[in-house]
């Protein structure tokens, strides 16, 4: 099976601070893959990386079996070709912890924004999708709402329902439900689930070792920067082999 993601021996230094020291991974067509960790550890980083929010100072990113152009060395590593680097954006669907809605737009005109005026697609079309997906977030309801007349997990959603709108060939989440009270996590993972059961290629950030488990592939233990282990879900929880995995899961409970 084709790979959709394809990261190769990424690093990534803030000034003295090395973040990343050579990650590589991948993950196929319908792959659903947990990263976890520790804080600081550099999961939103390496989810940055993925679509150039950070440029890795060495290493390279493949989506969909393109490479994304950089160039220069280090820290003055840029995109080369912001053409192509939209094109690929255009590839993947981002969902933030803070939902990033603009508190100006309606729930609706969010999801259409990058659509219409990034995509140029069909202004009918992209409604109609749009509607359908506020359907399948369960926010029908909203759809001429503002951001800020709606809770943070109903916001979540509509945040969702904006990255499906691109047809992206993968989804990223860093951490979708940790901004949300626990009440109104439920309502954001069962969407994220859904998505999961429809063989949507997905890397998720997230302290939820539950629902890491319940979902997943593949999971990701990052630790000092490296992949400190990976593998299914029954080799992480119940054949761990690394220390510090086995001492970061009971911190988690488990
Ligand atoms: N833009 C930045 N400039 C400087 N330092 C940064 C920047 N972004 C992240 N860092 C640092 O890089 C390290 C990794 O941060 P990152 O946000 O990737 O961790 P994380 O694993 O996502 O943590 P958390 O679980 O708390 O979200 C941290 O020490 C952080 O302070
Ligand atoms: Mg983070």
């Amino acid at each position: 099976m084709a790979n959709i993601i394809e990261l190769e021996n990424i690093e990534k230094s803030f000034g003295e601070l090395k973040v990343l020291k050579g990650i590589s991974l991948s993950a196929k067509r319908g792959e659903v893959i947990s990263l976890i960790g520790s804080s600081g550890s550099g999961k939103s980083t390496l989810l940055r990386c993925i679509n150039m929010l950070e440029v890795p100072n060495s290493g390279s990113v493949k989506i969909d079996g393109e490479e994304i152009l950089l160039k220069g060395n280090g820290e003055r590593r840029e995109p080369a070709d912001l053409k192509q680097l939209h094109r690929i954006r255009s590839k993947l669907g981002m969902v933030f912890q803070t939902f990033n809605l603009w508190a100006h737009m309606s729930i609706l005109e969010n999801i259409m924004e990058a659509p219409i005026h990034v995509l140029k697609r069909d202004k009918k079309e992209v409604r109609e999708q749009a509607l359908e997906l506020l359907q399948k977030v369960g926010i029908a309801d909203k759809a001429h709402a503002y951001p800020n007349q709606l809770s943070g997990g109903q916001q979540q959603r509509a945040a969702i329902a904006r990255a499906l709108c691109i047809n992206p060939k993968v989804m990223l989440f860093d951490e979708p439900t940790s901004a949300l009270d626990p009440e109104l996590e439920g309502e954001v993972l069962r969407v994220i689930k859904l998505l999961a059961d429809e063989g949507r290629t997905m890397l998720l950030v997230t302290h939820d070792m539950k629902f890491a488990k319940e979902l997943s592939d593949k999971i990701i233990f990052l630790h000092g920067g490296k992949i400190e282990e990976e593998g299914e879900v029954k080799e992480i929880f119940e054949n761990t082999k690394s220390e510090r995995l086995r001492q970061f899961l009971a911190a988690s409970g488990h």
